[in-house]
């Protein structure tokens, strides 16, 4: 990639904020970018061009194993060529069939009971804890985390140990050793859980994909542990997060929280508006994508075989050419296109649907248990975590 490129990230964005020189940068289309790792690349900011970049088989992800990725932070992702992150179709498609079924639309909404009366106890439990509660504590820190093992089949018991097991694998400011040591005991007690469904079989989907394994040699023993580490690590703390930065979103605008308690029916586009809005990646992704061949994109630049594009979603998901007024909240939208939050195309997020249950069980059970629901804390006095590559609230401090 010849020519300049301008050290990234440009801005020092916190909380919600989202520079507005973004505008400027969309208007003008790619921009070629020098990340503090690795190799330039294009970082692509209108939503055209990054539903291109993901959904477009020109672009993909196996093209990067050899080379020096671009990012934020070193090694953002182990050049593990048996993580679904690190595949292209057809390696990929076979991988994402075998839990097709699992995270459906269909099965998920099936969940809804047990989930319901999880959300119900820990609401109960915020209410015990009394007022002030931190909600990230008692309730978005248990959520997803209880969740994920009961789909899994993991005992509820091993809740803790596995919560420090992703918070040490995943902590920015950790040394490589303590991530390599936690990633190491990840794999361990996967093996264990492997081991013991090789030993008895029961009616979980660790159970299904260890008979897809063994039975149907549909995947080979590293994938299976890579697919079940994929699970681990993107399905926890990513709904943790989004859970607590859309109660604060609501309860930093009390106009709409007033709104949907007045009109529930506006929820299902509230729901996804707030999913489009809310920032969820502190700068661009983590997982650039490579161009197998050349491409244009909508400005009209030439992407060259082999170069890398970095998606910058919150910004895509802003792009007034897709969203008018697309700076603003708003949940009167008109057909909007889908939001680009949880991806697109064949790496769109395994946990799409869980994740989008989860928050819409949490959002509907606050407004109808908690109508005075309020931060405790002015909104300037609510910590940020500096040590997580996605946005996230350490503490969410609230009265009702
Ligand atoms: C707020 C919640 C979530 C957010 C914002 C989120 C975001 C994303 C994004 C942006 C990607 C695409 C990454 C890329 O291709 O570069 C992704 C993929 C993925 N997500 Fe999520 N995710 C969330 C929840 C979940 C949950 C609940 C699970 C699992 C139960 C999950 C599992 C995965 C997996 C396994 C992939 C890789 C898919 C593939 O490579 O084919 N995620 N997620």
């Amino acid at each position: 990639m010849k020519g300049e490129s301008v050290a990234y990230p440009m801005f020092e964005d916190n909380g919600l904020t989202v520079d507005q020189r973004y505008k400027e940068i969309q208007k003008q289309g790619l921009l070629k970018v020098k990340l503090p790792y690795g190799e330039p690349c294009w970082l692509a900011t209108r939503y055209a061009d990054v539903r291109t970049v993901y959904g477009d088989r020109r672009f993909g992800r196996v093209l990067g194993l050899n080379r020096d990725a671009p990012g934020v932070w070193p090694g953002a992702l182990a050049k593990n060529p048996t993580l679904l992150l690190n595949m292209d179709p057809p390696e990929h498609t076979r991988l994402r069939r075998l839990t097709a079924e699992t995270f459906s639309p269909r099965r998920i909404e099936r969940m809804a009971g047990w989930v319901q009366r999880l959300v119900d106890e820990l609401l109960d439990d915020m209410v015990a804890q009394g007022k002030p509660a931190d909600f990230v504590s008692v309730f978005s820190s248990n959520l997803p985390v209880r969740v994920l093992l009961r789909i899994l089949g993991v005992p509820e018991t091993e809740a803790g140990e596995f919560r420090s097991m992703v918070d040490r694998a995943t902590a920015l400011d950790a040394d490589a050793q303590t991530r390599e040591e936690a990633q190491q005991r990840t794999v361990a007690h996967i093996k264990g859980l492997i081991a013991e469904r090789r030993a008895r079989h029961r009616d979980d989907l660790l159970s299904e994909l260890v008979d897809a394994r063994d039975q149907g040699d549909r995947l080979s023993e590293e994938e299976l542990i890579s697919l079940c580490m994929a699970l681990w690590h993107g399905g926890f703390k990513t709904t943790l997060w989004q859970l607590g930065k859309t109660v604060y979103t609501l309860l930093i605008h009390p106009q709409h929280w007033q709104e949907l308690l007045a009109n529930q029916e506006l929820l299902p586009a509230a729901l996804e508006e707030l999913w489009r809005w809310i920032p969820s990646f502190k700068y661009g992704v983590p997982f650039v994508r490579w161009a197998s061949e050349d491409v244009e994109l909508s400005d009209g630049t030439l992407v060259r075989a082999g170069e890398p594009v970095l998606p910058e979603i919150t910004v895509a998901n802003r792009d007034e050419s897709a969203f008018p007024h697309g700076w603003e909240l708003d949940f009167h939208r008109v057909d909007p296109p889908t939001h680009l939050t949880l991806a697109y195309g064949p790496h769109y997020c395994m946990g799409a649907h869980l994740a989008h249950l989860q928050i819409k069980l949490t959002v509907q059970t606050l407004l109808r248990r908690f109508p005075t629901l309020a931060l405790a804390v002015p909104q300037n006095q609510v910590l940020w975590s500096k040590s997580t590559f996605m946005r996230s609230i350490e503490a969410l401090p609230l009265t009702w």
